[in-house]
């Protein structure tokens, strides 16, 4: 008895560390002192150190985050960076038009000269990050109320970020982990001058579309390729038609070497936000309420998007990255709420919590500090529940009205004064309103407004309805289509032509900002975005805040109950290491996925005769002539994608993957199905992340797009 218990206790223990190991996005500062072991124990040859030096070039200044969520790789000494074709999607159909329609056709420099500036993307790199939690939280007392903490805390970040770039062209941030138990600053630079270099068609790009988002197996040649541009001196600086390549302290080598199973890899990037230590009570919220509500309410509007769409081409570009960003998350709740319900995640989260609390109590001080934390945990969660469905139809209903957002920035206009900044506000209203009505269908719009606050009006409290849908109630009978028509017919921002003719006859008189108020649309907008200041955001806020102020403590004793052990801090944004194994899984009974696809597959998805899949023709030539130059695998065959156990998550897209050795293996785009719910509880025997081959890039560069040259200018490995 004794011997098996101690047996079972040992193996417990072997995956236990193991599994924390591959669900764990580890702080690059840190790894050389908690991962360099394990990972060398996985197959990693090079160190730590490679990864992330304090003082020398290391493969992090190879790393960027790009745009607004996602990551890239540098891969050139001349600035050239490697990341999603959905990464880029938004750019390149900024950049597309019916008649250059770079979307559907792909694009492909020919030289420096020929590259697109990409108006408003940045790239960032990290220049350090620094553990100043002792200077941050250093003399905070616990019985400190929560201002007093707040604003103390807050004033040394100004300072220390302050002190970081003074005299220099960096920002810093310091974002708190554990819930505030420890603060990291991240001193970075920003570049602005960042412009297309090459994308493949949609047809390789987003092949498979919707329809294989979130899936395994996958055939998508999820890549396309930017330049960072410098000023004079190698740094950072706005566009300017005279700013060369920049110059990187680092870029990735390529490997042809490929992903075979069992070879450790790791990636490196920059996921968003997991939330992998949430209660009991947050993950039976976020699956029983939020979830279910927000994919109806998407639901809705993508068969409306969906019918607008395929009528015209015109509207099919127009909503094209809209519909993609309304489509990714609507599927990736309901691959959420099928993981959770499997790993039976609310039951396992209880017990956990019962095995603190049993520790809580086992001590007179554990019991006075963690004691009572989860009555307390269960009264906020109640608390929040109402408020934050609230939240949720303001972002998933009411602001998914697209002329809500929209007309509230002519708020602007109550502060205007003739002869002072009235031709300013003007001015930006005029530029705001060209690029809204760039990609706008009004009809589309209008059908989205009756479906979506028809619902909005029956779900939701009264106590948190917009006072605007009492109108409806007594003016229409309730009959949300009319009020669409009533706002669409009335309003004075529904068209460009309207918004001009709106500006042109505005001289701010007081009858002025009477037809202002009383327009309908604008009327909607200020009623839906008061509600929401009004009445959910100060109670959400205050009890967000009073919820973190529990985690801090739950974390702290969970650290302490776990002493010794690995501990990960949930994503935030920052930069990450994630390492694991290339493998296949199992999804269900009888039922194995291999690690890699192969172009055949492209093949048979193509027969299925779904527009999703569609092929372009010089790829099926290339096939046919198993055309593939230095970038076969060993047995003859092209492979796409191949996924791996590295816990990956939104913003992880682009993401270099990266082999024992630290060359680049591949592109990180997605998640398989069965892992969607990974940032809220991981499973290692479910979890894989999706990568494409680098050699399929390299292919499609080369052989498919011609653009060779580019490859010129990249390090690359050829096979053993
Ligand atoms: N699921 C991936 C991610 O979260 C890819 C999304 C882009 N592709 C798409 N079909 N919407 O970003
Ligand atoms: N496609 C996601 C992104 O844009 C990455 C996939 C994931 O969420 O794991 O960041």
């Amino acid at each position: 008895m004794t011997k098996r218990y101690l047996f079972t206790t040992a193996l417990l223990l072997a995956f236990a560390v193991r599994s924390i190991a591959g669900e764990g996005m580890w702080i690059p500062l840190l790894l050389e002192k908690y991962n360099e072991e394990d990972m060398q124990a996985m197959g990693m040859k090079i160190t730590a150190e490679d990864i992330y030096s304090v003082n020398n070039s290391s493969l992090k200044d190879a790393v960027f985050r790009f745009g607004g969520g996602c990551t890239a790789g540098m891969i050139s000494a001349q600035g050239l960076i490697i990341t999603n074709h959905h990464c880029g999607y938004g750019n390149i159909q900024a950049l597309s038009s019916l008649d250059r329609d770079l979307l559907t056709d792909g694009f492909w420099a020919d030289d420096l000269e020929t590259e697109l500036p990409c108006e408003g993307l940045q790239v960032t790199r990290l220049v350090y990050m620094e553990d100043v939690s002792s200077r941050v939280l250093g003399g905070v007392e616990d019985n400190w109320t929560r201002q007093q903490r707040q604003d103390t805390i807050e004033l040394r970040i100004q300072k220390i970020t302050g002190e970081a770039t003074e005299g220099t062209h960096y920002s810093a941030a310091i974002e708190p982990f554990y819930y505030g138990n420890q603060y990291f600053m991240f001193v970075t630079e920003s570049f602005k001058d960042v412009r297309l270099v090459g994308a493949p068609p949609s047809a390789i790009g987003k092949f498979g579309g919707d329809t294989d988002n979130w899936m395994w197996p996958r055939h998508t040649g999820d890549f396309a390729l930017f330049r960072v541009y410098a000023g004079e001196h190698n740094d950072p600086v706005e566009y300017s038609e005279d700013n060369s390549p920049y110059t990187p302290l680092m870029h990735m080598p390529i490997s042809l070497n490929g992903a075979e199973e069992e070879d450790f890899t790791f990636v490196f990037g920059f996921p968003g936000r997991t939330q992998q230590y949430l209660t009991s009570h947050a993950v039976d919220m976020i699956i029983n309420t939020e979830n279910p509500e927000r994919i109806a309410l998407r639901e809705m509007r993508l068969d409306i998007m969906d019918g607008y769409m395929q009528q015209s081409d015109e509207v099919r570009i127009q909503y094209a990255a809209k519909h993609a960003r309304v489509a990714n998350f609507y599927k990736k709740f309901q691959g959420e709420n099928r993981g959770i319900h499997r790993l039976k995640a609310v039951e396992v989260k209880e017990e956990q919590q019962r095995q603190f609390q049993q520790w809580a109590d086992s001590s007179p001080n554990n019991r006075r500090r963690y004691g009572d934390l989860f009555p307390a945990f269960g009264q906020a969660y109640e608390a929040l529940t109402p408020y934050n469905m609230a939240f949720n139809y303001v972002i998933e209903a009411g602001i998914a009205v697209e002329l809500v957002p929209f007309v509230r920035n002519f708020g602007q206009l109550f502060q205007a004064v003739p002869d002072s900044n009235l031709a300013q506000i003007k001015e930006d209203l005029q530029k705001r309103a060209e690029s809204f009505f760039n990609d706008y269908h009004k009809p589309l719009d209008q059908d989205i407004l009756a479906a979506v606050f028809e619902k909005y009006a029956q779900d939701i409290h009264d106590a948190f309805q917009p006072v605007v849908f009492q109108l409806v109630e007594n003016e229409f009978d309730g009959d949300f289509s009319q009020y669409a028509s009533y706002v669409f017919k009335e309003s004075s921002f529904t068209s460009l032509e309207d918004v001009e003719a709106f500006l042109a006859d505005f001289n701010a008189t007081e009858q002025d900002r009477e037809a202002l108020r009383k327009d309908p649309a604008y009327q909607m907008s200020a009623s839906v975005f008061s509600s929401y200041f009004q009445h959910v955001r100060p109670v959400r806020d205050s009890l967000n805040n009073h919820l973190d102020s529990l985690y801090r403590v739950y974390l702290e004793g969970l650290m302490k109950k776990r002493e010794g052990d690995y501990f990960y801090p949930d994503a935030n944004s920052t930069l990450r290491i994630t390492y694991g194994k290339v493998e296949g899984y199992k999804p269900q009974n009888a039922v194995t996925y291999r690690h890699y696809t192969t172009l055949q597959g492209v093949f048979e998805k193509e027969a299925l005769g779904e527009p999703d899949y569609t092929v372009p023709d010089k790829l099926r030539q290339l096939y046919k002539a198993k055309d593939f130059g230095p970038y076969a695998a060993g047995d003859g065959t092209m492979r796409p994608c191949f996924i791996a156990s590295n816990h990956t998550s939104g913003g992880n897209s682009g993401s270099p993957v990266l082999n024992a050795n630290g060359h680049l293996i591949g592109v990180n785009f997605d998640r398989n199905w069965e892992g969607t719910m990974s940032d809220l509880m991981y499973d290692p025997n479910q979890c894989r992340n999706i990568s494409v081959d680098i050699r399929y890039c390299l292919f499609i560069i080369d052989k498919f797009a011609n653009a060779g040259h580019l490859l010129e200018e990249m390090t690359i490995i050829m096979p053993r």
